[in-house]
């Protein structure tokens, strides 16, 4: 698929770039938006050659400013339904995928730019990125998984103040209540969010993964269900090259060398 309001590229250490690239509309995700990151995302997750992902968006004024609000305007009520469960599901893609990302948040990051940067592993946010699900101003409810995600990274109270009243919050805000994991100057944000995920990349991949999953599965599924896949997890990560190697090289006082076998 070529793209025309994304961009793409992976770099040598198998970092994938995907950029959100309509910044005359502040990086609003219309379909064909959506479509291309749907696609960028498998291709992130099945490109052996890529390790880690940081997702952003064009220039400096916005990360996303949201859903595209002339198509949201014009949906019945299937096609709007139809378009949450999709959005959904690209979202979901990208948090399920078995390679740290990072949300490299350069500026506006409102409704399904918020939805979208929750999705991500972890968010990394310049100085000057405002925060906040608007929908409840538009009549609307977010439809990308904002009511779900909120709630499980900042916690019942902060996310019903932020969605209730669809005011967005600073990044100093964000990075208070744990909605950010670090706020940089604008300048610092893409080589910041390398530099997070080269640590990630550095260690086991299957570790990593299988620490994702295990990490998903309790947030999802309940303690119970969470401890049992960490204890799958656990015994799977015994398995690999990777737990021989990563041992040894500490009792050997060396650095470990994963294959991510
Ligand atoms: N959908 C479609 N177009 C959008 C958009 C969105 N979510 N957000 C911004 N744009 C467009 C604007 O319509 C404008 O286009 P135009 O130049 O053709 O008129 C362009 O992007 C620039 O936005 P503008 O509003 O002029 O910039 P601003 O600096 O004055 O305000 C925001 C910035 C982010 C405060 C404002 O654009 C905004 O409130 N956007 C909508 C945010 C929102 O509600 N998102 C959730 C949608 S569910």
């Amino acid at each position: 698929m070529s793209y025309s309001h994304i961009l793409f590229d992976v770099d040598a250490e198998g970092i994938a770039r995907i950029t959100v690239n309509r910044p005359d509309k502040l990086n609003a995700l219309n379909r064909e938006t959506m479509s291309e990151l749907a696609d960028a995302f498998t291709r992130a997750q099945s490109d052996a050659a890529v390790r880690g992902v940081v997702l952003t968006g064009a220039g400096e004024t916005a990360f996303v400013a949201g859903a595209d609000i002339n198509e949201l305007a014009v949906l019945s009520p299937i096609e709007a339904q139809a378009l949450s469960q999709r959005g959904q599901a690209i979202l979901r893609a990208l948090e399920c995928m078995p390679k740290p990302s990072v949300a490299a948040v350069n500026g506006f990051a409102l409704g399904g730019g918020l939805e979208l940067a929750m999705a991500c592993t972890i968010r990394i946010a310049s100085e000057n990125a405002k925060l906040g699900q608007p929908e409840v101003k538009l009549g609307i409810v977010p439809g990308y998984g904002g009511t779900q995600r909120l709630p499980r990274l900042v916690g019942r109270g902060r996310a019903l103040e932020m969605l209730l009243s669809g005011d967005p919050i600073d990044a100093a805000e964000a990075l208070r209540i744990g909605l950010v994991n670090a706020v940089v100057p604008q300048p610092e944000l893409l080589e910041r969010s390398r530099a997070w995920l080269r640590k990630a990349m550095a260690n086991g991949p299957r570790a990593v993964a299988l620490t994702m999953e295990a990490v998903d599965a309790g947030l999802n599924a309940g303690i119970e269900e969470g401890l049992r896949v960490e204890a799958m997890a656990f015994g799977l990560s015994a398995s690999t090259e990777d737990r021989r190697e990563g041992t040894r090289a500490f009792l050997e006082k060396r650095k470990p060398a994963f294959a991510g076998r």
